[in-house]
């Protein structure tokens, strides 16, 4: 069990993209503690999304902080734009890293809190020698590219691995992919501090804020 903040944090890929900065504006009105850019590069994963200068323009009118979840092939190339747009945190997938040790503290040169992740074949012993430079670990609980997906529970057993190797380090450990009412619980008593939320926050009838703070409630209720 975490004893850092819980944090929310949600996925604008099911968001209405004609909308996409009042969209933003509703996430943080909905009461989320961030927002996560899923960024695809049609390579890495079937999908193709935001580059940077989307993410730049929504930027002033979001307090939120943001954090780019590069799926995404060579992610050195594109470190800085994502900085620079304004995600103050910045994931890239260990299966795209031939050099992650050198990428991680190329993220923190540039001032960003830099994240690795991890797909749902990739071990979490991956993170073992590069500890020290991360500032989260995103455990994924679905194979990257979509959104919508089913949730694969055996990932618990990997969230509370990489909780284990975590202990006591300031490192956040997030969950990404099929995270709603019924698997919140199991994913925060795993481990799991930040939750990242796509479909089932939109499909809430009750609406956004009820969403977030439902699953806010569920998640501190799994780690009472
Ligand atoms: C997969 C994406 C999704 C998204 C959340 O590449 O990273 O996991 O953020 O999707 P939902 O919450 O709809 O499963």
């Amino acid at each position: 069990m975490s004893n850092r903040p819980l944090q929310i944090a949600p996925s604008v890929l099911p968001a209405d993209y004609a909308r996409l900065g009042e969209e933003c504006a509703a996430l943080e009105e909905a009461g989320v503690d961030r927002i996560q850019w899923d960024v695809m590069d049609g390579v890495f994963v079937p999908n193709l999304t935001f580059g940077p200068d989307v993410i730049a323009a929504i930027r002033p009118h979001v307090s939120v902080p943001f954090e780019a979840h590069l799926m995404v092939v060579e992610p050195d190339r594109l470190l800085d734009r994502y900085v620079e747009a304004g995600c103050g945190i910045v994931i890239v997938h260990a299966e795209a890293c031939p050099h992650l040790h050198r990428t991680l503290a190329h993220i923190a040169d540039l001032g960003a809190t830099p994240g690795v992740a991890l797909n749902p074949h990739t071990p979490a012993d991956v993170v073992g020698h590069v500890l020290d430079l991360l500032g989260m670990v995103l455990v994924m609980t679905v194979n990257p590219g979509f959104g919508g997906q089913a949730y694969i529970p055996a990932m618990e057993s990997k969230v509370s691995e990489v909780a284990a190797m975590i202990g006591e380090r300031p490192i956040d450990l997030e969950v990404d992919g099929g995270i709603g009412p019924d698997t919140v619980a199991g994913a925060t008593a795993a481990g799991a501090n930040v939750l990242v939320s796509g479909s089932a926050l939109y499909r809430d009838p009750e609406g956004l804020g009820h969403a977030v703070a439902d699953l806010r409630t569920r998640a501190e209720a799994a780690r009472s």
